[in-house]
């Protein structure tokens, strides 16, 4: 490391200090779920905005936000809470579901698909009329959510498998919100907003995404998420030529194919 070296921008690397943009009225309909106490699933690829708009939610209704990172070893007790040692006794200790329940928060379970159901189910009588959450290892105490909880959950419907997928009864509790990538005038502002780079070469970006977005036979998982984009704007603020940054946050990620990631970058340079 040279002396020359700049230091990280820690102001764009938090997420939470600039505001999420509207893409369509999912802020509205975000807004009216939750002053009926009802829950929300968020559907959209990875990288396209889900986690900025339930930060952006809970800082607007002034409540505070728990989030849970679904995974297949994930337990009921891991949302509730459990028992645990504590100077040779046991205390209970409220999960991030409970919690939210007490203090009137947002619990989101992100990746909600990648839970086991019978984990899952311990939401139901939360995400319906009842709004009560069961805690039957604190001795069947029931707890009334407080005003302002919210569920929240999100995955990605081009990761599901059938085996995956959430049960009816839990989807028909929700408010659904299909979020895809944002339209060119949009998605613009963003990626201009959260790296700071200018417009023309922000333009190039955003014209390297599109291209991405419409290629249907790459044998691409994903398409360039807006993530993907604000990430190679932000290594070009750094200094980066552009396509070392686009071929570093785009191709490279995509796929590692060589061939594929080579028609990538063919693509990269035909709009560089
Ligand atoms: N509408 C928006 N307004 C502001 N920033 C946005 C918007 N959409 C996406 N972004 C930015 O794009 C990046 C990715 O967003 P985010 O982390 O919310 O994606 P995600 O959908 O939660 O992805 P994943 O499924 O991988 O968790 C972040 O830097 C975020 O700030
Ligand atoms: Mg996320």
């Amino acid at each position: 490391m040279t002396s020359e070296m700049t230091m990280p921008d820690t102001d764009l690397g938090a997420n939470t200090s600039r505001p999420y943009v509207p893409v369509g009225d999912e802020v509205e309909i975000f807004t009216a779920a939750w002053q009926s106490g009802l829950p929300v699933m968020l559907k959209g690829p990875t990288g396209c905005g889900k986690t900025k708009l339930v930060e952006h939610m809970a800082a607007s209704f002034g409540v505070p936000l728990f989030t849970v990172c679904c995974h297949e070893d994930m337990t009921a007790s891991d949302l509730l809470g459990r028992y645990v040692l504590r100077d040779s006794s046991t205390e209970w200790v409220d999960g991030p579901l409970t919690q939210a329940v007490r203090q009137g928060g947002i619990c989101y379970l992100d990746e909600v698909v990648e839970a086991r159901q019978d984990a899952i189910v311990a939401v139901h009588s939360l995400a319906d009329h009842r709004r009560e959450l069961n805690l039957e290892r604190l001795g069947g105490l029931t707890l009334r959510a407080a005003p302002g909880f919210q569920l929240v959950v999100s995955y990605n419907p081009g990761y599901q498998s059938i085996l995956k997928d959430l049960k009816m009864s839990t989807r028909q509790r929700m408010v659904a919100l299909d979020l895809g990538f944002p339209p060119v005038e949009i998605e613009r502002r963003i990626i201009r907003q959260e790296s700071g780079l200018d417009d023309a070469r922000v333009d190039a970006i955003i014209r390297i995404g599109q291209a991405i977005r419409r290629l249907d036979d790459a044998g691409l998982r994903e398409v360039a998420s807006t993530r993907a984009l604000i990430a190679t704007a932000r290594l070009i603020r750094s200094g980066l030529s552009p396509r070392a940054a686009a071929v570093a946050a785009i191709a490279g990620p995509l796929s590692d194919d060589d061939d594929t990631r080579g028609s990538l970058t063919v693509l990269i340079d035909s709009y560089l």
